[in-house]
Parts: structure tokens; sequence; C-alpha cells
């Protein structure tokens, strides 16, 4: 079997490393995001984003609910656009 090179390995490693620390970057940009720019970043991919004063706080808890799962939001993500549209209305 042909060796590697130690250089193909090396920059392989570094690759995987800028990756990973990337992807956890990623993530910890979406958990500094507030409800009004997650509103303004998810509620306006499939339909126009419903002003917040469209709904009471005990409809947008339903509605929330319901696109939370059309929109695939993790919980925080949820409860970030749920207080807003809250705190709005
Ligand atoms: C993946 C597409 C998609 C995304 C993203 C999405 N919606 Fe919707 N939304 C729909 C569809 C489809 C309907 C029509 C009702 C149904 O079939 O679920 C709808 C209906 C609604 C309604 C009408 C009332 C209701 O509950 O049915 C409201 C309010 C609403 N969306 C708010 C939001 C908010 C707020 C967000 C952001 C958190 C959001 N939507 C993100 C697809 C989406």
């Amino acid at each position: 079997m042909k060796k590697i090179p130690i250089i193909i390995s090396i920059f392989t490693f570094i690759a995987v490393t800028v990756i990973i620390s990337s992807c956890s970057s990623t993530n910890s940009l979406a958990d500094a995001k507030s409800g009004a720019q997650l509103w303004g970043e998810n509620c306006l991919r499939c339909h126009n984003a419903p002003s917040p004063d469209t709904f009471s706080d005990t409809e947008w808890d339903v509605a929330v609910m319901h696109m939370r799962i059309r929109a695939n939001l993790t919980e925080n993500e949820a409860v970030k656009i749920s207080g807003f549209l809250k705190t709005a209305n």
C-alpha cells in the first residue's frame, strides 16, 4: 500500500478542524440571534411574515407551535420568535 504523504495528512487534519469549528460557530451564531431576527429569517420562507399584531398571545402560542413543526425550528428558536411576537403585538 502506498503511504499517504505527510503533507496530505496535515492538510486533511486542518480541513477537518476548520469544518468542525465552523459548524460549531454557526450554532452559536444561531443562538445569538434575536427573536425578531429569527422571525424575519424564517417566517417568510413560505408565506409573508405575519405582523406581530395579527394575533393575541394565546393565538401566537398555537400558531408558533404549528409553524415550529412546518419550519423545523429548534425549541430555542421557537421560544425566541414567540417571545418577540408577544412583546410586539
Ligand atoms: C416550511 C414553510 C413554512 C414556514 C417556514 C412557516 N410557515 Fe407559517 N404556514 C405554512 C403553511 C403551509 C401554512 C398554511 C397552514 C398549514 O397548512 O399548516 C401556514 C400558516 C401560517 C399561519 C396561519 C395560522 C396557522 O397557524 O395555520 C400563521 C399565523 C403562520 N403560518 C405563521 C408563521 C410564523 C410565525 C412562522 C415563523 C416561525 C412561519 N409561519 C413559518 C408554512 C410555513
